[in-house]
């Protein structure tokens, strides 16, 4: 993915400013913090506006195992999980600085949902589809077909890169399989990353995977990061599961706090955080 210019003149605040109050289960490595604990707890410690990225892909409250706790821990009453999101909304936006940017993940019933207590305190960007292949049907509904990434801004982007994608190609002969109306040898160097990502994979094989639950693929995180991106800035993720964004985040010289309640989980990331700086590249990073 090639990136057209996105750098402002900025200052990165250094990691000993990012905390209010410590977390207790804090692994500090030299490019980021790794928390064990519950999402809003831990937001609540972060001080306000230290932050260029927020990345929020929440439980989607299904009743799934994650780590060591029940499936009964990701199926709360509606109005319950419905608060529990609106507070890490708020939290959000009050630890993003001016210009940073929120991506929220989830489907698309939930992330209207939430439009109203995002729009309140930050400015609306994209709402992107990310095509979902076999979704299930529910109740009187057509198939559902993609997952929604809504892309806030606080006030006006620091940064705001368009990303360049290959345009995609036939497997058998190479030709560029869409019509770019007679301009395909333009196209050969990219086209303008849209608001429909329709070729993302999900991570479902185990060879490629982390651990038994799912994972976000990385090439969802790796653009977010491309598009809101600051040298140097700070990444949030406090759902941070395998930390498949803060190694995204990593890769593009940013520090990150990844939280997550589930100590498989930190580990997980510690490890594979510690591997990138003993092999320097992995084949995801
Ligand atoms: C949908 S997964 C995120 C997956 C992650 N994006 C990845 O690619 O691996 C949600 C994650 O949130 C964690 N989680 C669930 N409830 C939490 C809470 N209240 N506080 C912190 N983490 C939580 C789960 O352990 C799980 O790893």
């Amino acid at each position: 993915m090639s990136r057209a210019k996105v750098e402002i003149d900025w200052r990165p605040i250094p990691p000993s400013k990012w905390w209010m109050h410590q977390p207790e289960r804090i692994k500090k490595l030299r490019s980021g913090h790794i928390v064990t604990d519950d999402a809003l707890s831990a937001m609540k410690a972060i001080r306000a506006e230290v932050a260029d990225i927020v990345f929020l892909d929440p439980p989607f409250n299904l009743g799934k195992r994650y780590g060591n706790s029940p499936p009964r821990a990701d199926k709360q009453q509606r109005p319950a999980y419905a608060d529990f999101l609106r507070s890490i909304l708020l939290e959000s936006a009050r630890v993003l600085r001016p210009g940073g940017s929120l991506f929220f993940y989830h489907i698309p019933k939930v992330a209207v949902a939430t439009l109203p207590d995002l729009s309140a305190h930050l400015s609306f960007r994209h709402w992107i589809a990310i095509g979902m292949k076999n979704g299930f049907v529910r109740n009187n509904n057509l198939y559902p077909a993609h997952y929604a990434l809504l892309h806030y801004t606080k006030g006006e982007p620091r940064a705001l890169t368009r990303p360049k994608i290959q345009p995609s190609t036939c497997p058998h002969c190479g030709e560029v399989t869409r019509d770019y109306g007679g301009y395909s040898e333009h196209v050969i160097d990219g086209v303008n990353l849209s608001d429909f990502w329709d070729d993302v994979s999900p991570v479902r094989h185990g060879k490629y995977k982390y651990r038994k639950e799912n994972e976000l693929p990385m090439l969802v995180v790796k653009r977010a990061v491309a598009i809101a991106g600051i040298r140097s800035g700070l990444l949030v993720d406090v759902f941070a599961g395998t930390g498949g964004a803060a190694v995204a985040a990593r890769s593009n010289n940013m520090r990150y706090i990844a939280i997550d309640r589930e100590e498989s989980n930190t580990e997980l990331i510690i490890d594979r955080m510690q591997h990138i700086t003993k092999h320097r590249k992995t084949p995801d990073a």
